[in-house]
């Protein structure tokens, strides 16, 4: 028997349980993600993963929303069947288990939404939203039961909204784009670019990521200023330049902090206000020492050793720089290079959570992309992100061919109705000219 993964998955778990609760109970979820293997692969392990991959700008930057990434994949996987579920279940190590890919997803959805110390949701800091928007002329009607559970658990787990339009034109496009661009503070600007959606898009599936945050302990902007910083000029025989940049610095700044000796590296957290939302800075105590290697000796268990030798502190003087950088980047080899292939390929993707229909090859993924933002400065942090996956119709529905040019012509007898191969050529022909011009 075929097997179904992700909507196989789902359709069962909803059939057993009914629709789960709308709030749940409030444990500090978040903190112990690493504590969870299933969580620990698709929050902690997928994303390391995914990080490395990205390749820096010319600058040597970089910075992805790995949750926009990770929420984009979900979406996927709850709408997909067979090898194209068990591939992106596989890449984001999700337990090969209903029940435990629940309490995976339901670790994500109160991440995003949990409330602060005040419990006001409106000033938590994180937050994100995807939009599924399908052709009028694919969408299963609503009384389809795998759209219909489809659609109730992805708004439920990944704040997922299904829409519905009659065609992808410009005003798709740029209602897509104002929407990116007001939920993330107008960072992500441009989400979908002119011409990316065409008479062969099926399906949009966009998603947006905003965290804006204070600092637990803001820096004293009286304190800030510029200073050197070591730029690598020359990475194969690392020689670098200074330039000035501008610098917070901050005395006694109480955070978590240890001297990793084996990596010989200095590892910084600093809490945003919220004490959830932290960031961690890895920073090698060697100038020549190279970065990449440092990048990639971190993976799940070291990321996780890093964090249980963190040690309180209320000593530390740091000076760091004022960050804004942007990165747009193209997901999709990537994912194909992490064994995320069916997803894409034509004639083999299963998408039945969109078509409503099992066993389906009429659409695939055709392009995925990503961009994020990350700013920094005494007073907070506003990171966002963007991603836009785009799924095609695998037959382009209605071709539309205007012969209006020179063509070849061929009339062929076949032996009977239903044959496909001619058995005789009838004609030939080339068409330059298609009506005679008479001469007396
Ligand atoms: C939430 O979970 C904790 C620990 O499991 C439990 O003590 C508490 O009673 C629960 N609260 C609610 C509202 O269910
Ligand atoms: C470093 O590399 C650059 C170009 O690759 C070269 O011009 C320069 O001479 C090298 N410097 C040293 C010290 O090897
Ligand atoms: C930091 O940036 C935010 C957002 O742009 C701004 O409101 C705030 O005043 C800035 N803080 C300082 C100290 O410049």
């Amino acid at each position: 028997m075929r097997t179904l993964h992700g909507i196989a998955l789902l359709v069962l778990f909803c059939s057993a349980h009914g629709a789960t609760s709308k709030r749940q109970n409030v444990t500090d979820e978040r903190v112990n993600v690493a504590s969870n293997d299933g969580k620990k692969g698709a929050f902690i392990k997928f994303p390391l993963e995914v990080g490395k991959r990205i390749e820096a700008d010319t600058d040597g930057n970089k910075i992805i929303s790995t949750l926009s990434v990770t929420v984009m994949l979900s979406v996927l996987y709850l709408a997909a069947a067979g090898d194209t579920a068990k591939q992106i279940e596989n890449a984001l190590n999700l337990p090969p288990n209903a029940e435990k890919v629940i309490d995976v997803l339901t670790t994500l959805r109160n991440a995003v939404e949990r409330p602060n110390r005040d419990f006001n949701l409106e000033n938590y800091p994180l937050k994100t939203e995807t939009k599924v928007i399908l052709k009028e002329s694919l969408a299963p009607p609503p009384e389809n039961e795998i759209a219909k559970t489809f659609a109730e658990f992805v708004a439920e787990h990944l704040f997922a909204k299904i829409e519905v339009t009659p065609q992808f034109d410009d005003t798709v496009r740029s209602k897509v784009n104002q929407w990116a661009s007001e939920f993330t503070k107008g960072t992500i600007k441009n989400l979908i670019l002119p011409g990316e959606l065409n008479e062969n898009q099926a399906a949009l599936l966009v998603n947006a990521v905003l965290l804006q945050a204070k600092w637990l302990h803001p820096f004293d902007p009286s304190r800030s200023k510029k200073y050197d910083f070591f730029v690598v000029k020359d990475k194969q025989n690392q020689t670098f330049k200074r330039i000035q940049v501008d610098g917070m610095s901050a005395e006694n700044l109480p955070c978590r902090y240890v001297w990793l000796e084996k990596l010989k590296s200095h590892a910084l957290e600093l809490r945003l206000s919220d004490s959830l939302s932290r960031v961690l800075i890895l920073l090698p105590g060697d100038l020549s020492a190279n970065l990449d290697d440092l990048e990639n000796a971190v993976d799940a268990k070291l990321f996780t050793d890093i964090h249980s030798k963190l040690m309180e502190r209320q000593d530390v003087d740091v000076q760091i720089p004022v960050v804004n950088i942007e990165t747009k980047a193209s997901m999709r080899m990537l994912l194909e290079k992490m064994g995320i292939r069916k997803v894409f390929e034509r004639d083999s993707a299963e998408l039945p959570g969109l078509t409503g229909k099992l066993l389906d090859h009429s659409i695939h993924v055709s392009d995925f992309k990503h961009q994020a933002n990350l700013k920094w400065n005494e007073t907070g942090v506003l990171a966002s992100g963007g991603s836009v996956g785009d799924i095609a119709f695998t037959w382009n529905l209605s071709p539309v061919i205007n012969v209006d040019r020179p063509f070849l012509l061929y009339v062929n007898s076949f032996a009977s109705s239903n044959s496909r191969q001619p058995n005789l050529i009838l004609f030939t022909g080339r068409i330059s000219l298609p009506v005679v011009s008479y001469e007396e």
